[in-house]
Parts: structure tokens; sequence; C-alpha cells
């Protein structure tokens, strides 16, 4: 029988063994599309960037942010679809993600309580990204383990693109604070960055100071005790030739400091309520904090804040967090283009 000798076919032709899934470069579809160095792959980890490629991603970000500020929203991902898989709670990454796919036209499946997606049931992570593949172009994915991003990629032949895994990586909200940092101080060079808060479990510190030690950037950690930097972090970015410093206090280094990167204490990761306590108040950034702080300097902050910086310091121009949230949107946009071989 014709249609099913057809359908037959078809099934034998679109069949990949296991060993070529992980090639993640499908044709192009049409000619006129330029290839760029992130087509088809995944963004697992920032230490897949080197300075060439940050330019390139920062690039593609400003392109995006003119067009958006023109016309709002354009066709270059018109027909294709993105899966948000969220397995914890999210508001700024798994919206702009959204708002970053519907400004290039394209689509969302949005999965942000997998509390009712089959997950609940007790699907594994494999046959959810193997489910989401059949229907999306991309997923991004966000979830509590350590490393599940990148498990998520091996079993997953569409690009994957890590939205935090855990107390691991949050790459591509490095890739948006160093856009931040580049647009507001011109520069990504010659900087001292003072991270502040829960520097232990709080990801995007943990991302941002390994994007930044590919520049001449200073560090300092401040901290409580209990949250310090990774030991392991620490002694990566030393071997890298980062100058990096641990302080418990704020008072001796904000005068010097470019860019103060205040995060929240990461409530949640904490096994005991009591430590969580102890530390929930730590620091807090007022206008009279900012009165020894330069004036050609950034407040940046991952958000959400808990109560780390007062609200009474949202008017100052220094305040960057919330001009934060709308780079994340070009960035966002820029590494969707890229990966979708659109960039
Ligand atoms: C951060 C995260 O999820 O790691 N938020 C975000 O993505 N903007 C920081 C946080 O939750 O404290």
């Amino acid at each position: 029988m014709p249609g099913g000798e057809k359908r037959k076919e078809a099934t034998v032709s679109t069949y990949i063994p296991p060993a070529q899934r992980r090639e993640k470069s499908p044709h192009l579809p049409f000619g006129d599309m330029r290839q760029t160095p992130f087509y088809g792959k995944d963004i697992i980890s920032v230490s897949q960037f080197d300075a060439a490629g940050l330019e390139y991603v920062f690039g593609v970000a400003e392109e995006m942010r003119s067009m958006v500020e023109h016309v709002g929203t354009f066709d270059l991902l018109k027909g294709k679809i993105l899966a948000n898989l969220f397995y914890e709670p999210s508001t700024r990454t798994s919206s702009s993600f959204m708002a970053a796919m519907q400004r290039l036209g394209g689509s969302v499946i949005p999965i942000n309580e997998v509390r009712y997606s089959s997950v609940a049931k007790g699907e594994s992570l494999p046959d959810t990204v193997r489910t989401l593949e059949s229907y999306a172009d991309v997923i991004v994915i966000r979830h509590p383990e350590v490393g599940a991003a990148a498990i998520a990629a091996q079993y997953c032949r569409k690009p994957i693109i890590n939205a935090g895994d855990g107390v691991g990586e949050h790459p591509t909200q490095a890739l948006l604070d160093l856009f931040t940092i580049r647009e507001e101080l011109g520069r990504t060079d010659n900087l001292t960055v003072t991270m502040l808060g829960d520097l232990k479990y709080g990801r995007t510190v943990h991302s941002l100071s390994r994007l930044l030690s590919l520049f001449k950037t200073r560090v300092h950690c401040v901290s409580p005790d209990i949250l310090r930097m990774p030991p392991d972090l620490v002694a990566e970015l030393k071997a890298r030739g980062m100058p990096i410093q641990e302080h418990a206090m704020l008072d001796a280094v904000l005068p010097e400091t470019d860019v103060l990167y205040v995060t929240r204490v990461q409530k949640e990761r904490f096994e005991d309520p009591a430590a969580y306590e102890s530390v929930k108040g730590a620091f807090v950034i007022t206008p009279e904090t900012m009165q020894s702080a330069k004036n050609q300097m950034v407040v940046m902050h991952p958000l959400p804040r808990v109560g780390e910086i007062a609200m009474e310091l949202d008017d100052d121009p220094r305040a960057a967090y919330f001009r934060q949230m709308e780079y994340g949107l070009y960035t966002r946009m820029a590494l969707l283009a890229m990966v979708l071989g659109k960039a």
C-alpha cells in the first residue's frame, strides 16, 4: 500500500542513532541565514565563553535593543517554539525568556509549574526533555540540582539553555550582568567588583565571577562567614590570576568599588532554618551606606530582593537593578537568536 510504504519510509529516515543525537547542528532550512558560533549549541556554563564570544553576544544584544526600541516586535524567529521548563520558582528569568521569544516573533510552551506536568507523576528529566524536543526548537531549563541542565543536554537533540542549576551556575544571568556593566560603565576591564551577601549558595555570583576572570577585574567577596564563596571556586579564580579577596565587612572596600553586586540570602538552600535566621539581615544597603561610594559606580542585584537593598535607594542613579532586568531581555533575545542560527 503506497501510504503504508510512505509512512514506513518516513519512520526509517527520521531515526537518529543515539550516538548522533548529541550532534546539535541540524541543516539550516534556508540558504540566506548566517551560521553563528553558537548555532545549535547548548548554553550550560559561562566557561563556554571567551572574550571574543562575549563581544559577539553583546553586539547582538545591542542590535536587539535597537530593534525593540524601534519596532518592538519583529519576525526573526517566526515559526520557532521555545519550551520554558522551570522546576524552581522564577519571575524574571522565565518571563524574560518568554518576552524575548515573543518579541522575536516566536512562541512559547511555558511549563512554570512542573507540579501540573507529568513531572508530578514521576517522569524523569531525560523523558521530559525528550518530550519537549518533539514540540519545541529550544528548551530553557531551571532545576534545583547542580548539573541538571548538562544532563538534559545529553538527552536532547535541540539546544538546551541553563536558566539556573541549583547552587551551580546561572550563565544567562551572568551574561546579562556583564552586559549591564558594559552598558552602564562603558567597560568590562579595570574594574573593582564587590560581591555581597550569599556567595555560597548564590549561583549568579558563581557564574559572574568566572566571567569576570576573563578581564582585568579585582573582586572583593563580602559575606557572613557561613556564606563565603566556595573555596574551590576562589582557588579556581586565583589560579586564573584574578585578584580576589574575602572580607566580613563592606566599609573598607565600598569606596573603591565600581560595581556593588548585592545578592539575596538563599533561604531555600539552607538545611538548618536557624542558620538562615542568623544571617538573613546581615547586610542592608541604604542611602546612608552609599555615602562613601563613588559617584560613578553601579549597584546591581539579580533580584528578587528580600530586604538587602532599601527601597529608598531606588531613585539613586547608581541603582542599576531595574535597568539590569531590561538588559536581560536583550541578552536573552540575542542568545535565542544565536542558538537558532539567526544572529
Ligand atoms: C536569581 C536566581 O534564580 O538564581 N534570580 C534570577 O534569576 N534573577 C537570584 C535569586 O534567586 O536570588
